[in-house]
């Protein structure tokens, strides 16, 4: 399959599409890697035990960039082995750590695959590639908003969750504000003629963040590893626990998001490393 064919999922239930986000992986090729002091394969597996415990299964899930800290064969092998154990598909996008072409190689066997549409119900899911090649930053290229907008105009009967790495508001960090989407207000553009709902979801800032912008709902979520400290001029690791969201997308458009932190085990993160 081609990322470019949609999937249609027929959701366990009619009330709602249930989702789980994870994001921000930063695996290793070795299982000793650390982020900023923290073995990212320990947190991972952490989170993913605490994902499989949900009492409502997910119907599909999203794995939203920074998976690999190395763009190794070897994280991404780890990676899609461990997401054999939700049973559900798993699609994904990459993020600025990322090698999009050896993740699709790889990232697409069992229940992992490479596709960008997801149709369910009264939802279309459209997963965005912002990864720029050699740069921290975002950016949309012109094919994928003229794609998202068509999909969008063309599709009035469905409310749409747009995925995507990069983060297309400011979450006030400046550090990290100058890491967003590069080109946001043509993504608000290519999605201002929706008579539904739409929702931006996204990882990357390594934090919590909801809001509300041009009608537009706003989703980030923390990463399975290390966080990053909230309202922070400069780069800083934060104290808040791995995490990962559980969203729920209704059919008259509402979305309701928990997010879960695991924070019974022990996690060592060294607080003076200044950059990552
Ligand atoms: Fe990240």
């Amino acid at each position: 399959m081609s990322a470019n064919n949609e999937v249609v999922i027929n959701p366990n239930s009619r009330e709602c599409v249930r989702v789980i986000q994870l994001t921000d992986t930063h695996i290793f090729a070795e299982n000793a890697g650390k982020l900023l002091g923290l073995n990212t394969r320990q947190s991972f597996e952490a989170v993913l035990e605490r994902m499989l415990k949900e009492e409502i299964a997910p119907d599909f899930v999203l794995a939203t960039g920074d998976l690999s800290q190395d763009a190794s064969v070897e994280s991404y092998q780890y990676l899609v082995e461990k997401l054999q154990a939700f049973n559900v598909p798993c699609f994904w996008i990459p993020g600025n750590h990322d090698h999009p072409d050896t993740m699709a190689q790889v990232l697409n066997y069992g229940v992992v695959s490479p596709e960008r549409i997801i149709i369910a119900d009264h939802w279309q899911v459209v997963l965005l590639d912002s990864s720029v090649p050699g740069k921290v930053y975002g950016h949309i290229s012109t094919p994928q908003l003229q794609q998202l907008q068509q999909r969008v105009e063309q599709n009035q009967q469905r409310h749409s969750l747009v995925v995507m790495h990069h983060q297309p508001v400011n979450v006030g960090s400046d550090w990290l504000d100058n890491l967003g989407i590069k080109n946001a207000e043509e993504l608000f553009a290519a999605v201002k003629n929706n008579d539904r709902e739409t929702c931006f979801l996204w990882g990357h800032v390594h934090q919590d963040f909801v809001g509300k912008q041009a009608g537009v709902q706003l989703i980030s979520t923390p990463s399975t590893c290390v966080q990053f400290k909230p309202s922070s001029n400069e780069f800083s690791a934060g104290d808040e626990a791995p995490g990962y969201r559980y969203l729920s997308l209704y059919p008259d458009g509402h979305v309701e998001s928990v997010l879960h932190r695991v924070k019974d085990i022990p996690f060592t993160v060294d607080y003076s490393i200044k950059g990552y």
